[in-house]
């Protein structure tokens, strides 16, 4: 009986540990950290997609310089005016312009500090 009675409350335990330790961390209402933009979850993809056929690691067409890591695109918001040149067509050069929410996307990744 002082068995059964230490087995029920070690499950009952275990039951109240997993309970408040899991529910937090995957309910997306209740961390906003999990919708924030980040280089490796957004930024990478659109860059990717529409700017390292120039900006690739070793630049082509007469791109000034590299756009495939964390560093270079935030040297690009920085100080080259990345996102003047997304917002006013000029880049990606010769192809279609990003869409609202991508150009928004990269106003979001400055705004809140360049998220890796
Ligand atoms: C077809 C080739 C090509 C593609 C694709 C391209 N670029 Fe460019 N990029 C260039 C060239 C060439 C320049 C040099 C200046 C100019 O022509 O405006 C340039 C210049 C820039 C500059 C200004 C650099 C400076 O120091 O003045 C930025 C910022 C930039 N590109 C960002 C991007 C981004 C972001 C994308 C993707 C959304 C992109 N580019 C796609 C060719 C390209």
């Amino acid at each position: 009986m002082k068995n059964l009675l230490t087995i029920t409350s070690m499950f009952l335990m275990l039951f109240i540990a997993s309970c408040s330790s899991g529910s937090d961390d995957d309910d997306p209402i209740l961390n906003p950290l999990a919708t924030t933009i980040t280089y490796s979850n957004t930024i990478s993809t659109i860059v990717n997609g529409n700017c390292t056929g120039c900006h690739g690691s070793t630049p082509t067409n007469g791109a000034p310089m590299s756009l495939t890591t964390y560093n270079n695109v935030k040297d690009a918001v920085e100080n080259r005016g990345l996102i003047n040149q997304i917002e006013t067509g000029n880049m990606p050069k010769n192809g279609t312009d990003l869409t609202s929410t991508q150009i928004q996307s990269f106003k979001t990744w400055q705004t809140n500090g360049f998220p890796q």
